[in-house]
């Protein structure tokens, strides 16, 4: 896929034909993965209406989806030490095509995934539960890789698509950590932040379950009511 492309405009006008010809199986793959990324969108989308006329409230606050850059694909694969081809690509990676939903309570994390891994045309090849299990560093979030079959002109392709499920709460540490994560030369005691970032992730942890209980126990008074 990547030869170094190191040439005049002259020279690229010339050549261009040759190199579309010759990048055109990654756009191809590209354009594979958008589209599988937007079959899964969908069905998400669909259950959240659907959820939403019956319960009177949507199970998720936001939806994204985004492509793996072509510098982070490269990145991941040299430093996995997997060729760089379109095939390789397919073969190696999990989360080139990423959706991220975040939801108001944790209960909703789980309805919304078994509902979408319950559909005959979704496969589940992965799931990593980072919120019955968090990750030593306090991350939590549902994780699953799914693949999904799109339709071409002449033929059907099986693509995997990531999926990461959150809370609000889980969202709002993950990014800050994540942005964090990123400030090298600080001179405080690494240990120390860490440890105050997985406390911090725990109390989060504790917000949350209490508001789901709220949230129980207000769905259950308006049920004694009705
Ligand atoms: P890679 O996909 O190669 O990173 O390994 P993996 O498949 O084992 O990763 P995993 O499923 O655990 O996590 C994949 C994604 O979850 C990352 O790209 C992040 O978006 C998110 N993630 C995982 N761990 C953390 C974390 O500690 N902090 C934050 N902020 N995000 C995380
Ligand atoms: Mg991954």
């Amino acid at each position: 896929m990547v030869e170094k492309i190191d040439i005049t405009a002259r020279e690229f006008i010339n050549r261009k034909s040759e190199i579309i010809e010759q990048t055109r199986p990654f756009a191809e793959l590209m354009m594979r993965y958008n589209c599988a990324m937007l079959e899964v969108k969908t069905k998400l989308d669909v259950l959240n209406k659907q959820l939403s006329l019956e319960n009177d409230r949507n199970p998720f606050e936001s939806i994204s989806c985004r492509i793996k850059s072509v510098p982070s694909i490269i990145e991941k694969l040299t430093r996995k030490g997997y060729e760089l081809t379109a095939t390789s690509i397919e073969e190696n990676l999990n989360d080139v095509a990423g959706i991220r939903v975040i939801c108001s309570f944790p209960e909703d994390i789980y309805l919304l995934s078994d509902r979408l891994c319950s559909q005959d045309d979704i496969r589940l090849i992965e799931r990593k539960d980072y919120i019955k299990n968090p990750k030593p560093n306090g991350y939590r979030s549902l994780h699953l890789i799914v693949e999904i079959p799109i339709f071409l002109m002449d033929e059907k392709k099986f693509m995997r698509v990531e999926v990461q499920f959150r809370t609000i709460a889980m969202d709002f540490w993950a990014s800050l950590e994540h942005k964090l994560k990123y400030k090298k030369d600080i001179e405080t005691d690494i240990e120390e932040i860490s440890a105050e970032l997985k406390a911090c992730a725990d109390e989060i942890s504790r917000l949350d379950n209490k508001m789901q209980q709220i949230h129980n126990k207000i769905n259950a008074s308006k049920q004694n009511s009705d």
